[in-house]
């Protein structure tokens, strides 16, 4: 097991600070809380890499709210490419006529969120909008509607607050890239 030290010398640049991701989720939860309140919203996150991001917007909150989970599993590039997503864990809460506000640490092509969507609007929430911490804008493949939005990203591949790589980096407290010579050792 490497140590945080070591971790942390992966990273060549940090992107995000603790101190300003710290910020946006707490915008975001202003906004949320304004738009949302006396409709008990459902926030809904598709596990893993949303489940730090999730617990801080959760706490940003200052209206009653509730929370959900759903599991995909990981699919190979071409079933992907058609929109197939296997869902391995559901929701426990039934949502028609419910406030569902997507949850999502990163929309990049958007063809697993697409999928997604398209499976929730089919159970009649009342409404169903979204917010995303991150934007790969550039490498969107579907147009999908975002009514929150923290960052815009370039097309770099990031890790932590939730975030990972094979895994790992997920605890970091910022946003960043890894030193070229990571994926290097994984032959990528
Ligand atoms: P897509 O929008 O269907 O292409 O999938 C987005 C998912 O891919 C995100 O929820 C992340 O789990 C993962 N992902 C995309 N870009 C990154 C990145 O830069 N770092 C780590 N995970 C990423
Ligand atoms: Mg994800």
């Amino acid at each position: 097991m490497e140590d945080v030290t070591e971790l942390s010398q992966a990273v060549s640049r940090v992107l995000y600070s603790e101190e300003q991701i710290r910020a946006k989720v707490r915008e975001l939860g202003s906004a949320i809380s304004i738009d949302y309140a006396d409709r008990n919203p459902l926030l809904v996150g598709v596990l893993k890499g949303v489940f730090i991001f999730m617990s801080d917007l959760f706490r940003a909150l200052t209206i009653p709210a509730e929370v959900d989970f759903m599991a995909v599993a990981s699919y190979n590039p071409d079933a992907r490419a058609h929109g197939m997503v296997q869902l391995i864990k559901d929701l426990e809460t039934n949502i028609a006529g419910r406030h569902v506000l997507f949850v999502e640490d990163m929309i990049d092509t958007g063809l697993t969120l697409s999928y997604l969507l398209k499976n929730l609007r089919a159970r009649n929430p009342a409404t169903l909008e979204i917010c995303t911490l991150f934007d790969k804008s550039r490498r969107r493949l579907i147009n999908i509607p975002i009514k929150y939005k923290g960052f815009d990203l370039p097309d770099y591949f990031v890790v932590g607050y939730g975030l990972d790589y094979r895994e790992q980096y997920r605890h970091l407290p910022y946003v960043g890239l890894l030193k070229a010579e990571v994926f290097q050792k994984n032959g990528e």
